[in-house]
């Protein structure tokens, strides 16, 4: 699933900890019992990052409502996808929503008064006007994205290459379809774009090897799953319209180059 193995969640806890932040990472929520269990019994809040899962289901819970707070995005790229930046936070307690009310716009409450710093996070009305038109298809979208998933897998089947996996009380939502090889995934690639297909790496890079956190002195070697995910993985298309002829159509470059 490439979500966050709640077993070791508890051992990287330190005085310092104040949240838990799962990602619900390509449209898949992470297993949230154990998470939310863990932070009750240490205290914790927790953060769900919803950012590429609007819609999934855990248990039946939609991601973004179980946690303390849980964060959407509506990047073009998302199953909701505005026409630029926006997002939405997503609460069901009072003070955490005023905080959040008042560190969106400049940290200002009255207008023009700033008792702490805030930032300017407020959704533009043409964005939202755009994003409250399209909300309406985002259950349809989500049922095609799943019924592309699918057809991938029965493509894939056989083929020496890990689907994604869905566990089996969740609703995937189908942000990315990331399939992941043993080697050459950047000839992969590069073969995909000679025919005309676009993919994405989500990521590259992971967290720990990022410049801007090597202050935490962290290196090659110490999150091993992260690092052969970032060097193995690959996005194909799978947004709502994609045609099955265009779904054979990357299976058969993908086959062809995997022989
Ligand atoms: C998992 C995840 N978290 C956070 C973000 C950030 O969202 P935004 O770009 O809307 O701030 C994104 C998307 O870019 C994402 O995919």
């Amino acid at each position: 699933t490439y979500n966050i193995d709640p077993d070791l969640i508890e051992s990287k806890i330190t005085s310092k900890t104040k949240a838990i932040i799962p990602v619900h990472l390509y449209g898949q929520c992470a297993d949230m019992d154990p998470i939310l269990d863990i932070a009750k019994r240490r205290n914790l809040y927790v953060i769900e990052d919803a950012a590429q899962a609007i819609g999934a289901k855990y248990k039946n819970r939609m991601a973004g409502s179980m946690g303390h707070i849980g964060c959407l995005s509506f990047f073009p790229t998302k199953n909701l996808g505005g026409y630029g930046d926006g997002g939405m936070v997503l609460t069901d307690d009072p003070d955490i929503a005023e905080k959040i009310s008042i560190l969106r716009v400049h940290g200002s409450k009255p207008k023009y008064y700033h008792s702490v710093i805030g930032c300017n996070c407020r959704l533009d009305a043409i964005q939202a006007s755009i994003l409250l038109a399209k909300f309406k298809y985002l259950d349809k979208w989500n049922s095609e994205r799943r019924r592309n998933a699918e057809i991938y897998n029965s493509l894939f089947q056989g083929v020496d290459l890990i689907t994604p996996y869905e566990e089996s009380f969740n609703y995937h939502i189908y942000n990315q379809y990331v399939i992941r090889v043993k080697s050459n995934r950047d000839q992969l690639r590069d073969k995909l774009k000679d025919a005309g297909i676009a993919t994405e790496i989500y990521y590259p890079v992971p967290l720990h090897l990022q410049k801007c956190y090597s202050d935490l002195g962290y290196k090659k070697g110490d999150l091993p799953k992260s690092e052969e995910s970032a060097e193995g993985t690959i996005a194909l298309p799978i947004y709502p319209e994609l045609t099955r002829e265009q779904q054979e159509q990357v299976a058969k470059v993908i086959k062809d180059f995997l022989g």
